[in-house]
């Protein structure tokens, strides 16, 4: 029988992958992911109580996160590298240091070009999977030598590039274009939005949003119980200086706007990005006044299960809902 490519590629036994989040995605949720049978992925800041931004520190907080994982599952697991730009370049490059020091399995790049950590992480044994959300990225990451791409459509939570793709439409595109395994997400919230990826020619699936509302996540409850309750019109796209983010509607998504309609100078907007961080949000619960990074699945988020319960019953409900679609297609003679 031929095997799943994410799969044999990672190590893993469902092809399902929690994707990194800042302020959410620490030791307890990426260990309870990979334990699993899915793959958990460490986000920035992970474990932080507050915003440090002390390079060092930053890389030893993630060295001890990574150990965490290992003292809770001896799985494979993933760690972010947001490449960003200019300046903001040290972090990542203290990051890439303790990964390769840690000689971690996997790395989920993003937020930068594939050519600049690719070899290195490759050279130390570490597989690279890196985002993108075009098919020319995809290639571009393709010919870096990545080892899969993760396509992330309209519809994700959090940051992206500024194109409108959204997950139905670039994940067939990104398979076509490229020969090596294709993760996508965005819009992924159950067996459903897992089956229909599989269709459009994913090997993997890449769940954020859904994964946030979990047990084990280090979201702060206010912001589980916002998301919770939200409903089908809860996110709007928010364009920022030089990406666009997706956020669930609350006085902050509101005020940034009226901020920008009315001419706002960009430090003035920068000003308040800081006093409304993710980490007002995530951390200390202003779920009403600060930014909350979620993409459009909330609205088929109406519980908080511990994120293995979850991983079971996708994948349960996933092999009855492939029965019952085999059924409907075979009518078609
Ligand atoms: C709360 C939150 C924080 C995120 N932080 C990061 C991050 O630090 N690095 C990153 O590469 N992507 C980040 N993302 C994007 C996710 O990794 C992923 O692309 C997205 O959640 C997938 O779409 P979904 O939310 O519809 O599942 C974040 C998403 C959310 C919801």
């Amino acid at each position: 029988m031929a095997k799943n490519r994410i799969c044999s590629l990672l190590g893993i036994r469902y092809p399902i992958i929690q994707a990194p989040m800042n302020w959410v995605s620490g030791a307890a949720l990426t260990a309870a992911v990979s334990d699993a049978g899915a793959m958990g992925t460490l986000g920035p800041n992970a474990g932080a109580d507050k915003i440090n931004p002390d390079v060092e520190a930053t890389g030893e907080l993630m060295r001890r996160q990574i150990h965490k994982v290992r003292s809770l599952t001896d799985k494979p697991f993933a760690v972010n590298v947001t490449v960003g730009f200019g300046e903001d370049m040290k972090y990542s490059k203290k990051i890439v240091d303790v990964l390769v020091d840690e000689k971690v399995p996997v790395a989920i790049v993003s937020v930068g070009r594939p050519e600049v950590y690719t070899e290195t992480l490759k050279k130390a044994g570490i597989k690279v999977l890196h985002a993108i959300s075009t098919a020319r990225h995809a290639q571009k990451a393709q010919e870096a030598g990545v080892d899969a791409v993760i396509c992330e459509g309209f519809e994700a939570g959090g940051h992206k590039g500024f194109t409108e793709l959204t997950t139905f439409a670039l994940t067939p595109m990104v398979a076509d274009a490229i020969d090596i395994p294709v993760i996508t997400g965005g819009g992924i919230g159950d067996s459903r939005g897992v089956l229909a990826a599989l269709a459009l020619g994913a090997d993997g699936i890449y769940m954020g949003s859904r994964f946030m509302v979990t047990q084990e996540s280090e979201s702060h409850d206010n912001v589980k119980q916002a998301v919770v309750h939200a409903n089908d019109v809860c996110t709007v796209s928010v364009p920022k200086r030089f990406m666009l983010a997706r956020d669930l509607q609350n006085a902050f998504t509101g005020k940034f706007k009226e901020l920008q309609e009315s001419g706002a100078s960009s430090e003035q907007l920068i000003q308040y990005l800081e006093e409304h961080s993710p980490y007002q949000a995530q951390h200390l619960g202003d779920a009403a006044n600060a930014e909350i990074h979620c993409g459009q699945a909330a609205g088929l988020i109406h519980d908080i299960p511990p994120a293995a319960k979850l991983i079971e019953s996708i994948i349960a409900d996933l092999k009855k809902r492939f029965a019952a679609l085999e059924e409907q297609i075979r009518v078609f003679g």
